[in-house]
This record gives C-alpha cells, structure tokens and sequence, in this order.
C-alpha cells in the first residue's frame, strides 16, 4: 500500500500558480480598461467573468487539487476575481460619468430656436358657429340640450312619429350600429334630443341643441356623412305656431343682420303638424329689385332655404308623456353647415371637413 505522495506539491500546478493567477488577473484588468463604452463594457465582463473565462475556469479547478493545496489556490484565485470585479464596478463608474457628460454636451437644448414653427390651429368655424348660435337662446332664456351620437332607434324615429313602416324613415340615410338587432343607430338628425329632453325636463321646457349628426351620404360640394344640425323645442302652455315666427325671425336676424327675416312654405315632417320649410329673405341682395335679379348667393331667388320647422305633433308630445291637451309646443331643425355656407359664402363643403388650417384662418380664427 502506498503512503500520501507527500514530494508532489500542488500549489506548483498550473494554472492555479501564483504568477499564472496574476498575468489572468493582469489580463482582465487590461480588458476591462480598454472597453470604451458601455457596451464594450459589457463584453469586457462576459470575458474576464462569464463562464468561459480564465479566472473562472481556474476557479473550478480549485476542487481537483489535493485538499491541503485549496485554501492558497482559493484565497489567490478570490483575490484576483474580487480585483476584477471591482476594476468592472470603478470602469463602469467611470464610463457612466464619461457617457453622461457628453450627452450634456451633444443633447443640450438651443433655446434659440425659433419654437413656434408648427403652428397651433385654431377652433374650427362650425364650433364658434354652434356656441354662438348657442347664445343667441341662451339670451332668450332657452337652455342648451345635449344627446348621445349613438342613439336609440326608438327615440331617433319611434318617438317622433316615425313609426318602423313610415316612408320618412327608410329616406334617412340611416347608419345602424351593430348587432343589427340592438336598435341603436349614429343619430340622423338632432331632433331625437326634442324626446329626450320632455322625457327628462320639467315643463316648461326651452331648449337648444347643436350637434354631430350622421348619413349614409357620400361626401361632396353640398354632402356629407357627418354634418351637424341645431334643434330647437318649446313646450309650455299656450305657444303657437306665431312664437316659432318671432323666434325664429329673432334667430335669423341675430345670424345675419338686422331685418333679416323667415318665411315659411308648407312642407310635412312626421313630428310636427302643421309643418313649413323655413327660407330667409337674402342677406345680401334682401330681395330687392333690381339687385335680386343678378344675386349670386339667392340666384335671383330673393331667398334663402334654411331649414325646418312646425308645431310639435300631439303624437310626439303623448309618446313623450305630455299632455297635449295642456301643453303645446314649436320645434325647428337647421343645418349648421348650410348655415355657414350661406352666412360666409363657402361654396363647397368639403372645405370644412377636410381640417386645411387656411379655411380656418379666413374667418378671422387666429393661431
Ligand atoms: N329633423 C329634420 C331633418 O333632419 C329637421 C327638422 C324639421 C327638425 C322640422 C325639426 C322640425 O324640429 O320641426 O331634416
């Protein structure tokens, strides 16, 4: 049997010898200093730590050595790994300040700059139209009313005497929202915002209400999908087809001069009874011979249409809970695009969709 090998001496085995430790030891730290940036930083410590590197690799090898061998190896190995590891933690250090004084430098803000080359935009004329016809009732004492785009069928038709077989209600252009059967439609006129406001409001009631209104049109110089229309609804006791004139007479002066007043032509809507379209007299020629003949904004008419209006039908008065034996009421419609158009003299309508900030800035909008 043969006794320990006691004339082997293991801390001679390479590479765990004290000058082989120190030139890997030397390596790394050499590495480690080169790395320029960040990144190479992160290189320089898969090689000098990662698993294939030599410390590391020599530091497995401690458990192969004979046991009287491994405290030295060990604590050399330790000791040349913990000088690496620190030299990465002060490289890093020293980087990181490097990296972020040159972004001081190179991202600095030149406050010089002009800053306003994008310029802001401006609310768009059918807004400020909406508001200010808004003013024009609240002056009277109405209230603005508002309804959700997507609205109930029922209120959008039903309500207003636009029963499922009425001819009026397949000729609206209707887009329904899905599932089919929801019955839920984009509004196709703010007149719904008449029901919902008798549903919800005590009587009296005086309301206003400008908003988005959709159809299936396609767009062009007098269409389109998504207008907006303003409803108008008074019910209280007593009110006749007179008080629509004077308001509406009172409405068309205020939005677009002095003297400038409605007539109305017989017409039919499902939810008033009697009906009439609503024209103004020209603004600009006033129906004057001999200017109306060469008129170009009422081609020679001496009038303008401008919407639609009557006296609130008993039907849609009952659907809504009203007594129409008590109360009574007027309602009108407008379109505000038509508005715009004949009040400013915009020929084409996709001018107001298409976003163009001169449009916007030739009413007078500043940005
Ligand atoms: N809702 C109608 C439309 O979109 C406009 C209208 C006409 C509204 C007469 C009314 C009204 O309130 O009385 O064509």
């Amino acid at each position: 049997m043969s006794g320990p090998n006691s004339s082997y001496d293991p801390v001679e085995v390479t590479p765990l010898h004290p000058d082989e430790v120190a030139a890997m030891r030397d390596a790394a730290l050499e590495t480690i200093f080169r790395a320029a940036t960040l990144d190479q930083l992160k290189e320089a410590r898969l090689a000098t730590t990662g698993d294939r590197a030599p410390l590391s690799l020599a530091n497995r090898e401690i458990g192969a050595l004979p046991p009287q061998a491994r405290k030295a190896a060990g604590q050399r190995i330790g000791q040349a790994r913990a000088a690496v590891n620190a030299a990465l933690a002060a490289r890093r250090t020293e980087l990181e300040a490097e990296h972020e004084a040159r972004m001081l430098v190179e991202e600095s803000v030149d406050v010089t700059l002009p800053y306003d080359r994008d310029p802001r935009g401006a609310r768009h004329p059918l807004t400020t139209l909406q508001e200010r016809i808004g003013d024009v009732f609240i002056a009277m004492g109405w209230e603005i009313a508002e309804g959700p785009e997507a609205e109930a069928e029922w209120l959008n038709f039903d309500a207003l005497n636009l029963g499922p077989d009425h001819p009026a209600r397949s000729m609206q252009d209707t887009i329904f929202l899905e599932p089919e059967d929801a019955g839920v439609v984009l509004r196709t006129h703010t007149s719904p915002v008449q029901a919902r406001s008798l549903l919800s409001r005590q009587l009296p009631v005086y309301v206003v209400c400008p908003g988005r209104t959709y159809r299936t049109d396609e767009l062009d110089a007098t269409h389109t999908p998504v207008f907006h229309q303003v409803e108008g609804l008074a019910v209280d006791k007593g009110l006749s087809m007179a008080h629509l004139k004077g308001t509406l007479d009172t409405f068309a002066a205020a939005m677009f001069g002095d003297g400038i007043t409605t007539r109305f032509r017989p017409s039919y809507f499902p939810f008033t009874e009697p009906s009439a379209e609503v024209d103004l007299i020209c603004f600009v020629c006033r129906g004057l011979p001999p200017e109306v003949e060469s008129c170009r904004t009422c081609r020679g008419e001496g009038w303008l249409e401008w919407g639609g209006c009557g006296v609130v039908n008993p039907r849609v008065l009952i659907a809504c809970g009203v007594d129409p034996e008590e109360y009574s009421g007027f309602a009108f419609g407008m379109g505000i695009e038509r508005t715009l158009m004949v009040r400013n003299g915009v020929a084409d309508m996709r001018d107001m969709v298409e976003g163009d900030v001169r449009f916007t800035l030739a009413f007078g909008m500043e940005l």
